[in-house]
């Protein structure tokens, strides 16, 4: 069997890949990372297509000369606006995270989606087009200001509680069936999301993007060969790794609230 100990490179704006890392790092225990989170140039979501396609192409610039294997878009923003961009230039396979909708309709059939994303990721044709295919009935809620709760490490309290009342305002009329997180920083917020949107299933899309990141590997043969062992390098381009590390062992539903 062919080997390939070359990293795997996962990217996002910030600290909210760290949540799909988790879930590479579950499927592909063998397999070495390198986590770049371009933490001086976020919030992404709130920018223009183009600013974020220049930035994303700039950061995994890094991850291209450490010499990673295959790239995961870590990030609903940089996917949409990029990642169609990174797989004309690159020649590594490019793993881009999209919103879960496929999944959420599959379960709901005709009921009521929610998806909650960054006012970019939501202004972009791939999502509309999404939706069209699989959301029957899909309501699309823009979230600025909502990561920053994530990389604040504001996880649970008072100021997300109210800050998710104002936000869900427009959607308060509707009975929603299920909630799609389409934002990587999201989950870490998911206590406080479940909260705001009691008995609500929720859905994200990391054990399908890490599923297939493995898929893609196993298919060209660049697997490491590895069952476990496998090594986590964080880069941030704002500096500290502290954040990323402590988001990426904190137990799930542990350590919520805390600021470091
Ligand atoms: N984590 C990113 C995403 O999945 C976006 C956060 C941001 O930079 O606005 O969309």
């Amino acid at each position: 069997m062919p080997m390939d100990t070359r990293p795997i490179g996962v990217f996002d704006s910030g600290l909210g890949g760290v949540s799909t890392l988790r879930s590479l790092v579950h499927v592909m225990p063998g397999e070495d990372f390198i986590y770049l989170g371009d933490t001086a140039n976020a919030p992404y979501g709130t920018k223009k297509e183009e600013e974020i396609r220049d930035l994303t192409f700039r950061a995994v610039k890094c991850l291209i000369d450490r010499g990673v294997k295959e790239l995961v878009v870590a990030c609903n923003t940089a996917t949409s606006a990029a990642a169609g961009f990174l797989r004309s230039t690159l020649d590594i396979p490019v793993i881009g995270i999209e919103p879960a909708v496929k999944p959420a309709a599959e379960i709901v059939g005709d009921g009521c989606l929610l998806v909650l994303a960054t006012p970019a990721t939501i202004r972009q044709e791939k999502l509309k087009k999404l939706v069209e295919r699989y959301g029957r009935n899909t309501r699309l809620l823009p979230c600025p200001g909502l990561m920053e709760y994530a990389e604040r490490l504001e996880l649970e309290g008072p100021s997300i509680d109210a800050f998710l009342d104002r936000l869900l305002l427009p959607v308060r009329e509707l009975k929603i069936d299920a909630c799609v997180l389409g934002c990587t920083h999201y989950p870490f917020l998911k206590k406080a999301i479940e909260k705001a949107l009691p008995g609500v299933p929720i859905f994200d899309g990391n054990e399908g993007t890490a599923r297939q990141a493995r898929r893609v590997l196993e298919e060209r043969g660049l697997l490491s060969g590895k069952g476990e062992g496998g090594k986590v390098e964080f880069i941030s381009t704002a500096g500290g790794t502290e954040k990323m590390e402590y988001l990426f062992r904190v137990p799930e539903g542990e350590g919520n609230g805390r600021c470091v």
